[in-house]
C-alpha cells in the first residue's frame, strides 16, 4: 500500500485511524504526567480533608445547585486575581469528588469566599439575599435554618470518600455524628464556605 499523503485523504477510514492515533498520542502526553505530578496531586499546604460539619455543607451545596450559578475556579488572569484574590490551583482540590469548579457565573466566583464575609452575613443572605443585596437574583434558601442533620448520614459519605482514597481515621468517622448533633443544614453549608480558598491568601 502507497503511505502518500494523498491516499490517506483519499480514505476516510484510514484517515479517521490516524487522526485518533495522533490525538490520542496528543492526549496521553498531556494528561498522563497529571496523575504524577505533586502539583495536582497532592494538597496544597494546611489543606485537610473535609470536617463531617463542612462535608455534609458541601453536598447540601451540590444538592441544592449553587454550581449552576457560582464557580469555583478563580482563572489567572489580572481581572480575576484583583477581583477574587490568587488563581486556584489543582492542590486546593484534591478532596473535592466530584469538584465544583464550573465556569457559570451568575453570581461570583466562591473559590475564595471563605472568610470574606462573617458567618452572620451568610446567614442572613441564604435566607433572603434581598436583604442584604438588593438587586440580587439569588434565590433565598430560607428552610436549610431550620432542618436539622441527621448525624448519622456522615458515616457512609466518609466511608465512600475515604475508598477514593481521603485519608479519614476509624476515629474520625466513629467521632463525627456527635460533631453534627443539633446542626442545622445552614450551620454545614456556613461552615462549608467559610473555608473555601482559606489556604492561599496572598493577592497574586
Ligand atoms: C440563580 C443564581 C444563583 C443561585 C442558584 C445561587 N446564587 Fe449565590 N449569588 C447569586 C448572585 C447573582 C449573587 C450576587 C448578589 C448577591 O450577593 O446576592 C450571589 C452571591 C452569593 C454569595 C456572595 C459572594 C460574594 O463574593 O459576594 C454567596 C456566598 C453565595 N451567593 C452563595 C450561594 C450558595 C451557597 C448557593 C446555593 C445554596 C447559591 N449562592 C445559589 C446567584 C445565585
Amino acid at each position: 500500500m502507497n503511505f502518500s499523503h494523498e491516499s490517506i485523504e483519499k480514505n476516510p477510514w484510514l484517515l479517521i485511524l490516524l487522526v485518533t492515533l495522533v490525538i490520542s498520542i496528543g492526549g496521553a502526553v498531556e494528561i498522563i504526567p497529571l496523575f504524577f505530578q505533586r502539583s495536582t496531586t497532592e494538597p496544597v499546604a494546611g489543606l485537610k480533608p473535609y470536617s463531617p460539619l463542612r462535608l455534609v455543607g458541601r453536598d447540601i451545596y451540590v444538592r441544592e445547585g449553587c454550581y449552576n450559578c457560582h464557580s469555583q475556579m478563580i482563572r489567572p488572569f489580572r481581572a480575576e486575581t484583583e477581583r477574587y484574590g490568587h488563581y486556584s490551583v489543582a492542590g486546593e482540590s484534591v478532596y473535592d469528588r466530584p469538584f465544583q469548579w464550573g465556569s457559570k457565573r451568575t453570581g461570583p466566583d466562591l473559590a475564595r469566599v471563605g472568610g470574606r464575609y462573617s458567618d452572620e452575613w451568610h446567614r442572613a443572605h441564604l435566607d433572603n439575599p434581598r436583604d442584604l443585596v438588593p438587586e440580587s437574583n439569588m434565590p433565598g434558601y430560607p428552610w436549610l435554618a431550620k432542618t436539622r442533620l441527621d448525624p448519622q448520614e456522615v458515616i457512609p459519605k466518609m466511608r465512600a470518600l475515604r475508598r477514593l482514597s481521603v485519608p479519614y481515621t476509624d476515629e474520625e468517622i466513629a467521632a463525627a455524628p456527635e460533631s453534627l448533633a443539633g446542626k442545622t443544614e445552614q450551620d454545614a453549608l456556613v461552615a462549608y464556605l467559610q473555608g473555601l480558598g482559606i489556604h492561599i491568601k496572598a493577592r497574586n
